[in-house]
């Protein structure tokens, strides 16, 4: 009697009238690990998401196709006998029973409540990164308001209809010209490391509110400045930026800038590797700007990729 007993994943022939179990299928895991790719892409690069994407949909497809098979391989129904006529009333058309209405409307129901709580969840956490928090470029207002050879602190607004939010600090140097023309070293005061402000080490002066073609603009010059700190973790810099000490992983971020109309504008910050040189004469290893705490040039920027 024991033999007769039916293993679990064995299929017996008996005359057709035992159902078949589906066989185990791997798509299911593979398409789990394609979305797991999708997610750890988000965060490391965009080219595994793609990558991750790209097997999600092609094990999608498999599995769906699998779990079909069945029914696209049905044998067509025979053809119904002729009806004969008998003076009853002809049955109506095919009805669906209870539970299978029960079954499509709790499925139906769950998809709906579960897209209606997971899409703004997933929009509010993913959507930012996909989205342009870019910078518009600002009038620092005139020329004269920066003396050379000195740091003047320059408060302004890097979105203008963002409002407070949006205010950004730079520090800014004017270095005299250079083959004629005017030479600026802007350093952005954010931090590298995890971004707090740093301060500049010198003799602050009083600060003025200047009126530009933008929102007002705040100077305040700081007389022999010897570099910047950190008063977060202790983190240190020189005056052109370049990391002296501390954790942070690069040189401060600095400004493109423009002369308009007599007005230094500034432009989009970018990141630093480092910097040779000094003010007109800077030789400076440039690169897109990245968050604090990446890496933007030697082996470290591929070790250590992610964005913390
Ligand atoms: S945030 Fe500046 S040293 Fe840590």
């Amino acid at each position: 009697m024991a033999d007769e007993l039916e293993r679990p994943g064995e299929t017996r022939e008996s005359g057709g009238s035992e159902p078949h179990l589906p066989s185990p299928s791997i798509w299911p895991f593979a398409f789990a690990g394609g979305i797991a790719l999708v997610l750890v892409g988000l965060i490391v690069n965009l080219w595994v998401t793609v990558i991750g994407a790209i097997i999600a949909v092609v094990f999608a497809f498999l599995w769906i196709r699998e779990a079909t098979r069945e029914v696209r391989q049905a044998p067509a129904e025979p053809e119904p006998p002729p009806a004969i006529p008998t003076g009853e009333e002809e049955p109506g058309p095919a009805r669906y029973g209870r539970a299978r209405f029960l079954e499509g409307t709790t499925l139906g129901l769950g998809a709906l409540i579960g897209g209606i709580v997971t899409v703004p969840v997933l929009g509010f956490a993913v959507a930012p990164a996909f989205v342009d928090q870019g910078h518009d470029d600002v009038d620092l207002g005139p020329l004269e308001n920066f003396p050379e050879g000195t740091f003047v602190t320059t408060t302004f607004y890097s979105k203008e209809d963002e409002g407070t939010v949006s205010r950004r600090t730079a520090f800014v140097r004017y270095n005299g010209p250079k083959d004629g023309v005017p030479s600026f070293t802007i350093i952005s005061n954010r931090c590298v490391h995890l971004g707090c402000p740093t301060q500049p080490q010198g003799l602050p002066g009083d600060s003025k509110d200047v009126e530009t073609s933008a929102r007002p603009v705040t100077l305040a010059e700081v007389a022999s400045v010897s570099g910047f700190g950190c008063p977060c973790h202790g983190g240190a810099y020189d005056s052109e930026g370049n990391r002296t000490a501390g954790p942070p992983v690069r040189s401060l971020d600095r400004y493109e800038f423009a002369i308009k109309n007599g007005n230094l504008w500034l432009g989009k910050p970018y990141s630093v590797g480092n910097v040779s040189g000094q003010g007109a004469d800077a030789e400076i290893e440039a690169y897109r700007q990245a968050d604090p705490g990446v890496h933007v040039d030697g082996p470290e920027q591929i070790f250590y990729p992610v964005t913390p």
